[in-house]
């Protein structure tokens, strides 16, 4: 079967008699930037690996497994919040933004640490979590005791004479987002949980402040910055009720004022441009034209930035529609074909799982579904964003019932649910594939206890599937999901056209296939993935006929000797075309 099938690729390959030259691209090369080519691999440090026992990950864990990432091809780490925090969002509430959390090590560590990426040319992504900081930095503390204070300002405040605030909806605080303190006689403002009290980014000394911290980890040698929640940054501070009915406007009504783009240009004299840095944001706002105002080049203000919407719109196994998933992402990628950068993701710490939510985490398909999602993911124009253990197939765990969850977001949600009257066992069902937490879960390095996570107890439970996906086992196996992962890193850091090559959908309203073409000058791939777990069948169109096959993550070739395709379940194949 399988010699069959080359022969007719070879002859496919050899007889192609279409012997078409791919127009030139007005691709600009002028524009090259290293965060645009590397391959970002994400790290939430709590999980990566322990080494002191305490069932925590730490910065020497890193250390340990430096050769590991550089093995990834991966070109830089963005690393979750390592910083002083009482942790009440495990990180994301910063009470010290130049400390460094003593389970993750000391600032030594830190140190080693970088300098052990640098020497493999592995750059460093800070998280910056500067929309709010925790109620326990001093600048709140001082603010939280007295209106004279200079800290103050430094937040969001109603003053209570004013009778009570407008209602605002919080993402974590079922109670809303206004808390009141009695020794000021108002109430603060935050976003996310009551423990995490908005900064207030109308005040030039508090963005004084920022900027000095971002200098802080610059001069350390850090390379980028990622801006969390930085819609929100800036605020209508008359601070108008949300009204009933635009839940999802949430962003255009709470954030993205303005002024966000006068604080950005400030931000990039002060820090971006001297330090030769770069920063991207978390969320790219409601529209096209806010990404735009927010990443293109001219502006002198963000570099690049990752929307959420298509990882927003399936939330549940049911709501995957291929068709969609095709439309935003040639959306987004048409929208930045000359002007602008985006990240690619699929993934990170606030989503479950990769193979969960995109793929197909059963074990007849686990491997071929991941594979062929970090086969677009790499394939894709915009700098791919790689979350741990999705380089191996890391599944979502099993949690039922709430009792078993820790994360704030989870337990917020519940409440809010519980309060607004929901149907609690759907409610727990949609919790337990979608929730964030599945994807926090300890990474699985070999088949020993916990995965050889840590010698102490996981802070959080290890997938019970360790003994099957591992680094370890799938090290000596070249159809792994792993070493598929570092095949796919090689060809995108090999090949230009893969990182700033034009992108084109073909076979557009295929119900089971996403294909599409990047093309750079001469240089022509074909990504033709199939996203179901069915056997599909389409015909290529002329001029894509013939080629010479880069990746594929099945032993035997999809071509008949018409040179239509059939395809496996979870199919990817690149071709390079002649
Ligand atoms: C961002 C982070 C998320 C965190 C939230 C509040 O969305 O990615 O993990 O909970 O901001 O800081
Ligand atoms: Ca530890």
């Amino acid at each position: 079967m399988k010699r069959t099938s080359l022969l007719l690729l070879m002859t496919l390959l050899t007889l192609g008699c279409k012997e078409e030259k791919p127009a030139q691209t007005e691709t600009e090369m002028t524009d090259r930037n290293w965060w645009k080519e590397k391959v970002l691999y994400q790290i939430y440090p709590q999980s990566f690996k322990d080494t002191n026992g305490d069932g925590f990950g730490d910065f020497q864990g890193v250390i340990e497994k430096l050769d590991y990432l550089e093995s990834l091809g991966i070109g830089m780490v963005w690393m979750n919040p390592f910083f002083e925090s009482p942790l009440v969002d495990n990180g994301y509430d910063v009470s010290d933004y130049r400390a460094i959390h003593p389970r993750y090590g000391t600032m030594e560590d830190f140190e080693t640490m970088l300098s052990g990426m640098k020497e493999r040319d592995i750059r460093f992504v800070l998280d910056v979590v500067v929309n709010h900081s925790s109620d326990q930095h001093p600048w709140f503390k001082e603010a939280s005791s007295s209106r004279e204070s200079k800290y103050f300002d430094y937040y969001h405040w109603w003053p209570a004479e004013k009778g009570e605030p407008p209602y605002r909806h919080s993402l974590f605080d079922p109670e809303g987002g206004w808390d009141y303190v009695e020794a000021v006689d108002a109430y603060y403002l935050h976003t996310f949980a009551e423990q995490q009290p908005d900064l207030n980014w109308e005040n030039p000394e508090l963005r004084q402040e920022v900027y000095d911290i971002m200098k802080f980890w610059a001069e350390k040698g850090v390379d980028g910055f990622r801006m969390d929640a930085f819609q929100f940054a800036s605020k209508d501070t008359t601070y108008p009720e949300f009204p009933e009915g635009h839940e999802k406007e949430f962003i255009k009504w709470y954030g993205m004022r303005p002024q966000l783009h006068e604080y950005l240009k400030e931000m990039y004299k002060e820090v971006i441009e001297p330090y030769e840095v770069f920063a991207v944001a978390e969320g790219a706002g409601s529209t096209l034209q806010d990404a735009h105002d927010l990443v293109d080049a001219d502006r002198e203000e963000l570099q690049t930035a990752y929307h959420f919407e298509y990882v927003d719109m399936a939330r549940t196994p049911e709501s995957f529609k291929l068709s969609e998933f095709k439309e935003v992402f040639s959306k987004w990628d048409s929208a930045f074909a000359k002007e602008g950068w985006l990240a690619v993701f699929l993934s990170n710490h606030d989503n479950a799982r990769l193979v969960n939510r995109f793929g197909n985490p059963s074990p007849e398909f686990r491997r071929v579904s991941t594979q062929m999602l970090n086969t677009f993911l790499l394939s894709m124009r915009g700098t791919p964003y790689t979350y741990y253990g999705d380089e191996l197939g890391m599944t979502n765990i099993d949690m039922p019932t709430i009792e078993e969850y820790v994360d704030i977001d989870a337990i917020g949600k519940y409440k809010t649910a519980q309060k607004a009257g929901e149907d609690m066992d759907a409610f727990m069902q949609v919790l337990n594939y979608s929730s964030r937490e599945n994807s926090r879960t300890p990474m699985q390095w070999d088949t020993t206890a916990h995965a050889g996570f840590t010698d102490g107890t996981p802070w959080k439970q290890v997938n019970e599937n360790y003994k099957e996906i591992n680094v370890a086992v799938q090290e000596g196996d070249p159809n792994s999901v792993l070493n598929h992962f570092r095949n796919m890193t090689r060809l995108r850091n090999e090949n230009e056209v893969l990182i700033y090559g034009d992108y084109q959908m073909i076979l557009d309203d295929h119900q089971q296939i996403y294909a599409y073409t990047r093309t750079l000058n001469a240089d022509k791939m074909l990504v033709i993935l199939n996203f179901s777990d069915k056997q599909a069948e389409a015909a290529l169109p002329d001029g894509l006929k013939t080629g010479k096959v880069l990746i594929n993550n099945y032993q035997t070739l999809p071509f008949h000797d018409d040179s239509s395709l059939k395809l496996q379940p979870y199919q990817a194949l690149i071709v390079q075309l002649k």
